[in-house]
């Protein structure tokens, strides 16, 4: 049987954050694009992922009309703090650099996303099977089966793989004409979900003798906590008890409480850096963890997928303005940029906090000598704000 055929100006494959925001920015200009997703979208809704956002991400959310939700219901954080030694040292945002991040959480932007391309009549189609590109250097297409069995043949100018960590897109780029840098980490973060009252104003970041910890937070009543793990830890194999324990060993201290409830959720997150480069090959773009992925520990991934979109739209509304591909023919320099920043901030923030495999005493002397150099100088904290406030982008 012949394929459906559907035409457009650009497929974006993957219907996450990233993917939506390109779809929405782009239909602003009015370039058409189409989204293709294999997640159902109350699948994505449901995942719980990470909460903060820089002030240029939470800018473009509500400049660009998404949604002004993350100003009403989400909460401007002006620093965080770094605890070692049983002391907590604040990094000053607000004094440092001017700026603030957003604890909103990744759910919410693509809820808010989401639903602006639905009442926009966006073309977006969860749930969708069988997703394959072909032709990229010709007239490029995305197969795919429709949710209700459609097999379609999406024609567009240019292809978009925003397909998230497992890109299938990133596959397609031929080994001849792609780099891959990796680099693993010997722990992984144990995740919680909390039913608690806060325990702090801000987000703590925890250096202890029996490793790192994470308090974060989500409502008045539900927060958001990490501790250091070992990759292979099951959840099953943790008590309630056991986790509180664990996080009562790293921040607890010198008059400092953390607030206890029943756990409503723990999953053990893996993670890596990974970059592929270039972010282009001929009529196929990458964006967003497609081709880079970061440790949470910097607050970087959400941010980095939304940064690469800012400038990939500029890349084809240029195009579609002038006819003129020389802003798309920068769009990997320019979004590597940014990328190979947000991985030496986020290796950076994750080699000083957490405790290395068979640390001796000479490693934890020294991991707090680094602790003590950043917090002790204006100029060590405010590298940390500029970095996790977010940069400018490259020109
Ligand atoms: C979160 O709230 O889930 C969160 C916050 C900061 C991070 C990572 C995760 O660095």
């Amino acid at each position: 049987m012949a394929r459906h055929v559907v035409r457009t100006q650009v497929a974006i494959v993957g219907g996450g954050p990233a993917g939506l925001m390109l779809s929405h920015l782009l239909a602003r200009e009015g370039i058409e694009s189409t989204v293709v997703e294999l997640r159902s979208r109350q699948e994505i809704a449901e995942t719980v992922r990470a909460g903060i956002l820089e002030h240029g991400t939470v800018n473009l959310l509500v400049d660009g009309g998404v949604s002004d939700r993350v100003l009403t219901d989400g909460d401007r954080h002006d620093g965080i703090e770094l605890r070692f030694n049983g002391e907590s040292h604040r990094i000053d945002f607000h004094d440092l650099v001017g700026e603030s991040v957003w604890l909103y959480p990744q759910t919410d932007v693509f809820k808010d996303l989401a639903a602006r391309r639905e009442a926009d009549g966006g073309d977006v189609r969860y749930g969708v099977t069988d997703t394959a590109i072909h032709d990229l250097d010709g007239d490029p297409r995305v197969w795919f089966t429709d949710v209700d069995g459609t097999e379609v043949e999406l024609r567009a100018e240019f292809i978009v793989g925003a397909d998230g960590s497992r890109s299938h897109c990133r596959g397609q780029i031929p080994e001849a004409h792609r780099k891959w840098y990796f680099h693993e980490y010997p722990f992984a973060w144990f995740g919680i979900l909390a039913e608690a009252p806060r325990s702090s104003e801000e987000l703590i970041y925890a250096n202890s003798e029996n490793g790192f910890a994470l308090i974060s937070q989500r409502t008045e009543t539900v927060q958001r906590m990490y501790f250091q793990c070992d990759p292979g830890e099951d959840v099953n194999n943790w008590s309630d008890e056991r986790i509180w324990e664990t996080f009562r060993s790293r921040v607890n201290g010198n008059g400092f409480e953390l607030k206890e409830g029943p756990v409503l959720d723990k999953t053990v997150l893996k993670f890596r850096s990974f970059v592929q480069a270039p972010m282009r090959h001929k009529k196929l773009f990458l964006a967003g963890d497609a081709a880079h992925t970061v440790p949470p520990t910097g607050a970087k991934g959400l941010n980095l997928a939304i940064a690469d979109v800012r400038v990939l739209f500029e890349g084809l509304d240029s195009y579609y303005k002038t006819g003129s591909e020389a802003l798309l023919d920068r769009y990997s320099s320019r979004a590597l940029d940014r990328v190979w920043k947000a991985q030496h901030f986020s290796y950076w923030m994750t080699s000083m906090l957490h405790t290395p495999e068979g640390a001796d005493d000479f490693a934890r002397a020294r991991q707090l000598g680094e602790l003590n150099s950043v917090v002790s100088s204006r100029h060590g904290r405010a590298y940390l704000a500029e970095a996790y406030t977010g940069w400018p982008s490259a020109r």
